[in-house]
């Protein structure tokens, strides 16, 4: 599939991602069992990733979408820009943030800050995807679906200068 200039194949078919996003939904089911966790949902990559995991999930929850950016083009800028703020109380409030991929982990640091500073009773992280060779921080990812290498990729929410999202399987540019 081409994406502006740029040339991507799949990596991870549908069915793949949708196994461990049931997985994951398990150990969350399973780990907050009795409590109402907040889900944090970090725009806009997230989106998809977050309508599948959350229709697994059976608890009693609240489900409210934050959003962040740093990337530009295929390159992380590595300044962190909110652009949307918190518009739920989460003070002592169980806390897991939905994100899509942890890349250098330099927008869920800050974001980790963010949230600190609203005092929650606990915070973790759910993220789609991670790329253990680009993590700069260190950060601490309880639920994580799949570890990738660190090629860019695209699909099933995430995107290459905002296109590309839109589709079932997960891609990876090819280089030539
Ligand atoms: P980090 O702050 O470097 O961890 O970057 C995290 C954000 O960068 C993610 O939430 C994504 O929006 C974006 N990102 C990182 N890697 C990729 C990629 O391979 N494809 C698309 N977006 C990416
Ligand atoms: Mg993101």
């Amino acid at each position: 599939m081409k994406v502006k200039d740029k040339e991507f194949a799949v990596s991870i078919p549908e069915r793949e991602i949708l196994s461990q996003v049931a997985r994951v939904a398990a150990e969350i089911n399973r780990d907050y069992a009795g409590q109402e966790p907040v889900f944090l949902v970090v725009l806009n990559g997230s989106f998809i990733f977050a309508a599948d995991l959350l229709r697994e999930v059976t608890l009693p929850c609240e489900i409210a979408f934050v959003k962040m950016a740093s990337y530009q083009g295929t390159s992380s800028t590595g300044t962190v820009r909110e652009i949307m703020g918190l518009n739920v109380d989460v003070t002592n409030r169980p806390v897991i943030i939905v994100e899509d991929i942890v890349d250098t982990g330099f927008t869920m640091a800050h974001m980790l800050e963010l949230l600190k500073q609203h005092h929650p009773q606990s915070v973790n992280i759910c993220s789609l995807l991670v790329k253990p060779g680009k993590l700069q921080v260190d950060l601490d990812i309880r639920y994580r679906c799949l570890e990738i290498p660190n090629d860019f990729i695209v699909g099933y929410g995430l995107d290459y200068d905002q296109q590309g999202r839109n589709t079932r399987d997960i891609y990876t540019v090819v280089e030539k």
